[in-house]
């Protein structure tokens, strides 16, 4: 067994439910088999290599029920999402209680197994509202729930195959490999990002701020699904490696991709963010506006709130950082807590109103974002509409 590095995974173990055998493969194939979209694959993933410790499987109805009314597993250890596998009630009826099936992508491709434990109808007007505050339909998790399956297949994994991450790959480390290379390069805090966007001057602000107090940060884009209006991963990955070229010190700074599919869950979906940032091995994350917010489901600092409250059992360091914008009278980043001046002398934009220059072609104000990073993204988007047309 290979030495776990670093801060104490959540639950108390990291968790590796990888069998890359020949032979379990070989197994798996003569297994009854369900397909599983891209978003179930990346949450088999998660848990298979650990990102999701302590879960050992797909929740069965008691953590899923524990989960979603007291934010907790039945373990007691704290949960806030409900990480499920929805299959329409057809399907469920086809496999039996204490069955092994091999787990399949689109393509037909065998990615893991699951020994199915237990099969039930969840409550979803319920997990709406507990787990994204609303049931409405509008909300793009809400939207997702509702469109899942009815019955839900709860048991535990394994992980048989890496999935591909194309592209990406170079920038995708496990948690164990990632607790590693901060041990070798002498870090022991490490503050971890979580983004869906383009890194912006905000942004920007916040991690270097949190960087003057810890030894390296973890720069961990979600290059799972999101929504259709969210820039792209690929033209994403490309800005980051930009942005991190012409202003980060290379030294400080690690950038390493986070597999999941976006929930939208604002506060629950912070507390997952950092648990999963944990198990990657930081002892510290940031928490800015509206974390993992979309449309005006979530106060501005309600993630930053929750958080807070469970920031023991949770046992890392938050930063915590106020709306920053650009003022132009103190001629650099701030927020209201250290500048005196008006919202008239404030530049700030909203990321819609960004997303649209950048898919216009018009470069941003440079006090929002980089020029380095606008002319990656106006080209990324560019090329990406002139492929689809
Ligand atoms: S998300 O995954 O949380 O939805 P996003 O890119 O919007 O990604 O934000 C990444 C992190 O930066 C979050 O912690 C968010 O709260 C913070 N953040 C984004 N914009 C700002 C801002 N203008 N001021 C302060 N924090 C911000």
């Amino acid at each position: 067994m290979e030495k776990v590095y670093g801060i104490t995974p959540h639950g108390g173990q990291l968790i590796n439910l990888k069998d890359f055998s020949a032979t379990t493969m070989a197994e798996a194939e003569q297994l009854p088999s369900l397909t599983i979209n891209a978003w179930n694959l990346s949450d088999l993933e998660l848990i298979g290599i650990g990102g999701f410790s302590p879960l050992s499987g797909f929740m069965t109805s008691d953590d899923y029920h524990s989960v979603v009314k007291t934010m907790h597993l039945k373990s007691g250890v704290l949960w806030s999402i409900p990480i499920t596998l929805p299959v329409a009630a057809e399907t469920a009826a086809k496999f039996d209680l204490n069955q092994k099936i091999a787990l399949r992508d689109a393509k037909g491709d065998i990615y893991g197994t699951l020994l199915l434990e237990d099969k039930y109808t969840p409550d979803k007007t319920l997990e709406a509202q507990n787990v994204y505050g609303t049931t409405e339909l509008a909300h793009p998790g809400v939207k997702r729930l509702f469109e899942n399956g009815a019955v839900y297949l709860g048991g535990k994994v394994k992980l048989l195959k890496q999935p591909s991450h194309g592209d990406f790959s170079a920038y995708y480390l496990e948690p164990l490999a990632t607790r590693k290379l901060f041990h070798d390069l002498g870090w022991q805090t490490i503050v971890g990002f979580q983004t869906r966007n383009p890194i912006h001057r905000a942004h920007e602000y916040i991690q270097k701020l949190a960087l003057e107090n810890v030894d390296g940060l973890f720069l961990n884009p979600l290059v799972g699904e999101t929504k259709a209006d969210d820039i792209p991963a690929d033209v994403r990955m490309a800005s980051y490696e930009a942005i991190l070229k012409a202003y980060y010190p290379a030294d400080r700074v690690r950038l390493v991709i986070y597999p999941a599919a976006m929930r939208y869950a604002g506060p629950k979906e912070a507390i997952l963010h950092a648990i999963v940032r944990k198990n990657y091995g930081c002892t510290d994350f940031i928490v800015g506006r509206d974390h993992a917010g979309v449309g005006d489901y979530y106060g501005t600092y309600e993630a930053q709130e929750l958080i807070t409250s469970v920031q023991d059992e949770l046992g890392m360091h938050f930063f915590k950082f106020d709306n920053a914008f650009y003022c132009k009278v103190c001629g650099s980043m701030a927020t209201h807590k250290t500048c005196p001046h008006g919202d008239a002398d404030h530049i700030s934009l909203s990321g819609t109103k960004v997303r649209q220059m950048l898919s216009d072609g018009i470069v941003p104000p440079k006090e929002v974002s980089r020029p380095e990073v606008a002319k990656v993204l106006i080209d990324g988007l560019k090329k990406r509409a002139s492929m689809e047309v």
